[in-house]
């Protein structure tokens, strides 16, 4: 059997580090040659010019006496052996980069595509990977000299991409401080109760613990509050609205909205800002946000800073990360080992929705050519045998208005799963157990009461969620995995806690 291990390996840049024997010899899914974990692999490159360049030479060089100078395909690598493929082909996009990458690493068998491992370095073959992306007609965003001036440095973990940031508002270290007292003060709210803290809680990966979040004047959202880890690399927010992709105007939401009510700002704008405004911290803290502002307290520059603090969240330093970026075998349970393999088979289809080094599908980064975003229904619900959702909670439907889209819901992060209970956008799943029974079922059976149904048969139900069978021991060792993405540095850095000695806050 081929083991990809020190094929894939490559460069410290890489997410995978080794794979365990067992998983090379499942049938990869998205792309005909890649095992499914390729997917976990994201391009490194703060993408330049100077990447296009390279990569485009490299495939003149390397890759054009089989696949044409184009890239639309050519003849037999060998008599009688398969074509090379035409690479501009559209259905080419729907591959992760990861998985391009993979190929370019690896080669294809005996098909003639060779492995360009060791012959190229891993900065070159996710050049490859990004001219690739031309080639199919992608757009890359690609970094320019106006973005010059001092960078921020993130503190990525081992084998994460860059996030993503929008060009109007740069990460800068104090604009991110200012955000962190900004998320954990009370005085974001009518009446000095609440804060984005309150729902969103650093010991439970910034999520609440109930069923549905509670807002300052005790109005129930219908809606279950999410984790923020990683979050800056989420191309679209909150459950299930396809609209919502910016981390600056979703704050408005929590303080501005009416229905629900959650921090109740609604009309008291200029009150808000000439309350902050007489706060000695905010005078030192936004003056060194936004240097050279006459005056900085201004509702743009309070969102800015918020998703600042928001995309310095990362998280990706749980034990399943050392397991697969260090030598340390240990890091995880023999039976954490089983589950990954579950997790990422195609019997179970977790990866599907759950894959990637985010273990959602929904992701963007700086130099990926093809942000996904993805909703689906995995038929927790089936009213009336009918398909439909408890209202309002019936998922893209509810903004759309369109049937297909009923019960489709954005597929959330399973970092930190362990310490984010309860699940689903409704918190109507109380335990990890419970939530693989769901999965097994093919759907959640409600067997009596108004929201009675066989979420089985829901004919808006992903194709991926069609049940399986575990035995015990398995049940045990999926969820073994699941708790070994908890990232207790996360949930304890002092970077991302509240700043506020307690008797100043939300005076
Ligand atoms: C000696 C000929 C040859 C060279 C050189 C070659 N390839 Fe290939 N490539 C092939 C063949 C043949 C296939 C199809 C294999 C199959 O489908 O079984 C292929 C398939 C691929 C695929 C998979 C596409 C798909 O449809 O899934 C990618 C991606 C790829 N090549 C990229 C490259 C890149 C990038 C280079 C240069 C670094 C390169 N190839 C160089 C022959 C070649
Ligand atoms: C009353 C509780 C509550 C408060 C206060 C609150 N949130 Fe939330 N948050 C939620 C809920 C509930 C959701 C899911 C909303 C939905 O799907 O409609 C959410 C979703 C989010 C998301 C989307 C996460 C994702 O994975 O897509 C972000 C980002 C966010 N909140 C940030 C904030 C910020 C910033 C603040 C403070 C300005 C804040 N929240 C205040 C309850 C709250
Ligand atoms: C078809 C895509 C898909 C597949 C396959 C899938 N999930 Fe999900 N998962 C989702 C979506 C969408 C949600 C949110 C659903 C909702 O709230 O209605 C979700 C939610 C969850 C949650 C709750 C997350 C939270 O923060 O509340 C867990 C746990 C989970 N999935 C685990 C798994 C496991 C384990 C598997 C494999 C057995 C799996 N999922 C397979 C799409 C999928």
């Amino acid at each position: 059997m081929r083991t990809f291990n020190a094929a894939l390996l490559g460069g410290a840049a890489c997410f995978i580090g080794t794979l365990s024997v067992a998983l090379v010899a499942q049938q990869p899914a998205h792309i005909h040659h890649a095992p499914a974990q390729s997917r976990m692999l994201a391009s490194p490159l703060d993408l330049a010019e100077s990447d296009l360049d390279a990569g485009k030479r490299a495939f003149a060089s390397r890759c054009s006496s089989c696949h044409g100078a184009d890239g639309k395909g050519g003849k037999p690598a060998k008599p009688g052996g398969a074509p090379a493929s035409d690479l501009t082909r559209a259905d080419l996009r729907t591959h992760a980069d990861g998985e391009l990458f993979w190929v370019i690493t690896n080669g294809i068998g005996d098909s003639g595509m060779p492995a360009f491992a060791p012959r190229l370095s891993d900065v070159e073959r996710w050049q490859l990977v990004a001219h690739l992306r031309t080639l199919g007609g992608v757009k890359l965003d690609v970094r320019t000299g106006t973005d010059a001036g001092p960078r921020y440095v993130w503190d990525l973990p081992p084998g994460f991409p860059r996030p993503r940031v929008p060009a109007d508002n740069p990460m800068t270290v104090e604009k991110i401080e200012l955000g962190r007292y900004l998320f954990y003060d009370t005085r974001m709210s009518i009446n000095q109760t609440t804060s984005c803290a309150t729902c969103h809680r650093q010991e439970l990966a910034f999520t609440d613990g109930k069923a549905r979040a509670v807002g300052a004047t005790e109005q129930i959202h219908p809606r279950s509050s999410m984790g923020l880890a990683n979050i800056a690399y989420s191309p679209v927010l909150t459950w299930a609205n396809p609209t919502q992709r910016k981390l600056e105007t979703q704050a408005l939401v929590p303080m501005f909205g009416e229905d629900p009510v959650e921090m109740g700002l609604s009309g008291m704008e200029s009150y808000l800002l000439a309350r902050l405004a007489m706060v000695p911290e905010y005078q030192k803290l936004f003056a060194a946000a936004y240097p050279g502002q006459e005056n900085p307290f201004s509702l743009a520059n309070i969102t800015r800073a918020i998703a600042s603090f928001e995309r310095s969240l990362l998280s990706g330093r749980s034990p399943y990360d050392r397991y697969r970026t260090s030598a340390d075998q240990s890091a995880i349970s023999e039976s954490a080992r089983r589950g990954e393999s579950l997790f990422f088979d195609e019997r179970t289809e977790c990866f599907h929705c759950h894959g990637g080094f985010n273990f959602t599908e929904t992701v963007d980064y700086v130099g990926k050519g093809f942000v996904e975003v993805e909703f689906h229904n995995t038929g927790l619900y089936n009213l009336g045998a009918a398909g439909a959702y408890p209202a309002p909670n019936t998922g893209v439907h509810a903004v759309s208005d369109d049937e297909e889209d009923m019960g489709r819901f954005k597929a959330p992060s399973l970092r930190n799963i362990a310490v984010t209970a309860p699940y689903m956008h409704d918190g109507s799943i109380v335990t990890i157990e419970d939530a693989i029974a769901h999965y097994e079922a093919g759907g959640r059976t409600i067997a009596s009461g108004p929201n009675k149904g066989v979420g089985a048969n829901n004919p808006h139900k992903s194709s991926f969620v069609k049940g399986f069978t575990l035995t015990p021991q398995e049940r045990a060792d999926l969820k073994a995995f699941l708790e070994s993405l908890t990232d207790r540095d996360f949930i304890t850095d002092e970077r991302f806690a509240d700043p506020w000695p307690s008797h100043q806050r939300g005076q």
